[in-house]
């Protein structure tokens, strides 16, 4: 038996009409209100229909529970032969409108499926006026309900705070999505969000034969105009209902509820139709639907005055806060460290402000390199329009700062063109910031190793050049400036190449910072594996002869293009390359000439070449005294001093070259006393 009614005042007539003929039980099938005006309604808690028809299931009252079912209840009557209940389909018209001062609020509603409708000890919150904590998730409850929900409840495994889910027997969703739908046009997924104020509608399809569970929500425009259903359901799910529902007439309606959070929630419209095969709620009639009130204040004008109050004045306090918090911001940008004793070193005082415009604030953009000590940037000084680098270099302890400071201080005067410029340097609190000349053509490290692909070649004599420029810097701070400066950290990173790729020595006096203060005991070495000298590694003591070792080192890196120590590759016997081993071992064999660069291609002088490898391994050697000094070192490079052949003798040191052969407590300890004190800087000359 199938009904349709044109309204529902007819519907009800028929309806007594109907219950007086048939008596036994209720058998409406289908079921439409376009708006709730007169619609008789079964409601219960605060849900009551405004004149207009409106379903307003919440409002702003706290704790409140809220139902609202067809006034009758309705047979899912069983086929007999395979147990499944009717199909059934029904669609509504919600909306779920924040409150004045909030976008969350509320639980959401449900569509539901009862065959009680006490809801006495149910609770208002996120149990939706529907269940509470003992009841929730009992089989024996035989509730079906769809939820809209719009808080995430972490105890029912919610997955968003704006998803649909289908719930049986209790609040934890059997399958859940997040608010939205499949447009028909292009298939895409379009997110909804339910607590929006705007009209939504819900279709809920059941098949009974297969237990199919369709769910599909869509926009509705604007009132008045209609709403395809979109084709794709948001879920398609598979939940066998004929088994959780009873035989018992079922009860169909709305549930909500309110807390603290609270939305204002309306029901526009809502039909419904069983069927025992498809069945097709009917289409609501969108220019009959009420309208969705705008913002509901009345009787809430003191209130909401007393709202407005209180969230003027957290503006007003978090305005305050925000100012004061800027301000301090906008101190401690720029804050610097300045103490009484760095007022003679005034002139090489950088302020903060120049170096943060200067680097456009350190920007990443701007970044040179990252080295051992600390990230380097380019930058622009605001008023000489000077090119620099600043280096960042952070430290933990004041101690020795002040010697520090001095000893940096004093290498700005350094002047030589093979040495990089420190122009000045700028503290703050835990990190030190060092102002350098701008060298354009960045470190030979690139040029020798990692960035080859990029770079052009190093030719020859460029090569000989540099090993040449990085030699008479070394000298200079050596032997020819007021006093012993020790670099301790020569290596390929730390030679820049300016314009016309001469060699320019950088970030000496460094490794120093990580000394001060330090007991001597503890001390480690500062340094970089491969250019070690074995002694250093012993002691921690740098001298002039470590620097000569590293050097060393280096113009065998320079002249053969490999590094000191390079980790075995995959396929490679396992062992690690030692650079001056290899050197040693091709120069016992008469192949010195070998271990030139191949990437040369052949174009060397021979002399020049086997002369700096030679000299490399001379100043490579272990014993700190066996090495010449850099005076020497510049001679023979000039060739003012012949390069005298090595003695067979050092030919038995070869394999002790490195610190980590260095066990061989004898020798170290015979020459740590007479090599120079490590506290080179404060020895006048
Ligand atoms: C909410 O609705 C109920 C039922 O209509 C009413 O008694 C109550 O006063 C309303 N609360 C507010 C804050 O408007
Ligand atoms: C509304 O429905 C209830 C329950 O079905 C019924 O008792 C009542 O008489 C109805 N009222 C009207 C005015 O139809
Ligand atoms: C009952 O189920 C059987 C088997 O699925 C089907 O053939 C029959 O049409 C159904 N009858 C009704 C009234 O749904
Ligand atoms: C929960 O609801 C059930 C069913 O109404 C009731 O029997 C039970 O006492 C309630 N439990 C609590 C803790 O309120
Ligand atoms: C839809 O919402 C989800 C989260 O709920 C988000 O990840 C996604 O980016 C949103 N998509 C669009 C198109 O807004
Ligand atoms: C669903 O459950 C009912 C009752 O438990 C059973 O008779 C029926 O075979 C089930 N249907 C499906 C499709 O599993
Ligand atoms: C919808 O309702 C309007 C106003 O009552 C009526 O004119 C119109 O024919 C109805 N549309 C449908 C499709 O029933």
């Amino acid at each position: 038996m199938l009904l349709k009614f044109p309204s529902f005042r007819f519907s009800l007539l028929l309806l007594l009409l109907i219950l007086k003929l048939v008596a036994s039980s209720p058998t409406e099938k289908e079921f439409t209100f376009n708006g709730f005006s007169g619609a008789n309604l079964t409601l219960d808690g605060i849900a009551t229909v405004s004149s207009d028809g409106l379903l307003i299931l919440t409002n702003t009252s706290e704790k409140q529970k809220s139902h609202a079912f067809h006034p009758s209840p309705l047979s899912f009557r069983r086929n007999l032969s395979d147990g499944s209940i009717p199909s059934f389909s029904t669609t509504f018209a919600f909306a779920i409108v924040p409150t004045e001062n909030a976008g969350i609020g509320g639980h959401g509603i449900a569509f539901v499926i009862t065959p009680s409708t006490d809801f006495s000890n149910a609770l208002s919150d996120q149990y939706l006026s529907l269940f509470n904590e003992s009841n929730n998730g009992d089989a024996a409850n035989h509730v079906v309900a769809i939820e809209l929900d719009t808080i995430l409840n972490i105890e029912f495994k919610d997955i968003n705070d704006n998803h649909v889910g289908i719930d049986v027997n209790g609040l934890r969703s059997e399958e859940s999505r997040p608010a939205g739908y499949y447009a028909d046009d292009t298939g895409e997924f379009r997110n909804l969000t339910l607590i929006s104020g705007k009209a939504m509608q819900v279709w809920v399809d059941y098949n009974g034969p297969d237990a199919k569970l369709k769910v599909t929500l869509s926009p509705i425009n604007a009132i008045g105009t209609p709403t395809m259903k979109p084709t794709k359901p948001l879920m398609s799910f598979t939940v066998n209902l004929s088994a959780v529902l009873l035989d018992l007439p079922v009860h169909v309606g709305f549930s909500a509820g309110t807390y603290p959070l609270l939305t204002f929630q309306y029901v526009l419209g809502w039909s419904f139709a069983m069927n025992v095969g498809q069945a097709h709620a009917p289409p609501l009639n969108y220019s009959k639907l009420p309208a969705i009130p705008r913002m509901n204040l009345k009787g809430h004008k003191s209130r909401t005055l007393g709202l407005g109050l209180a969230v003027a004045s957290l503006v007003f306090v978090l305005l305050v806060t925000f100012v004061a918090f800027a301000v301090a911001r906008w101190r401690s940008r720029y804050s610097e460290l300045r103490e009484d004793w760095e007022l003679e070193f005034g002139p090489h005082r950088f302020s903060y402000r120049d170096l943060f415009r200067a680097t456009n604030g350190f920007r990443e953009r701007e970044l040179l390199g990252a080295g051992g000590f600390g990230k380097v940037y380019r930058g622009t000084l605001p008023t000489s329009r000077a090119e620099v680098a600043v280096k960042r270099v952070s430290h933990e302890s004041r101690q020795g700062m002040r010697q520090f400071v001095a000893e940096i201080v004093s290498m700005g005067r350094l002047r030589h063109r093979n040495i990089v410029q420190l122009l000045g340097y700028c503290r703050r609190k835990g990190e030190l910031l060092l102002v350098y000349d701008f060298v354009p053509n960045g470190s030979l490290d690139k040029y020798l190793h990692y960035d080859r692909a990029h770079k052009p070649a190093l030719g020859w004599s460029q090569r000989f050049r540099i090993v040449k420029g990085v030699a008479a810097g070394l000298l200079y701070l050596h032997e020819e400036w007021e006093q012993v400066v020790v670099h301790r950290d020569i290596k390929a990173s730390n030679v820049l190449l300016d314009g016309e790729m001469n060699a320019r020595l950088g970030d000496f006096g460094l490794a120093r910072l990580y000394d001060h203060g330090t007991d001597p005991q503890t001390t480690h070495v500062v340094g970089t594996t491969g250019y070690i000298a074995p002694e250093l590694a012993r002691t921690s003591r740098a001298t002039t002869a470590t620097d000569v070792f590293a050097f060393g080192v280096f113009i065998l890196e320079v002249a053969c293009g490999r590094r000191p120590v390079e980790q075995p590759t995959v396929g490679w016997q396992g062992e690690q390359f030692l650079l001056v081993d290899w050197v040693t071992e091709n120069w016992r064999k008469g192949s010195i000439l070998d271990t030139v660069d191949a990437g040369l291609g052949g174009e060397y002088a021979r002399e020049e070449a086997e002369m700096v490898l030679k000299l490399g391994l001379m100043c490579s050697h272990p014993q700190p005294a066996a090495r010449p000094s850099m005076r020497l070192v510049v001679q023979y490079l000039e060739g003012h001093v012949p390069l005298p052949e090595p003695s067979p003798a050092y030919l038995c040191f070869t394999k002790l070259s490195f610190p980590h052969n260095v066990g061989f407590d004898d020798y170290v300890a015979s020459y740590s006393s007479s090599v120079p004190s490590a506290s080179t800087l404060s020895g006048g000359r």
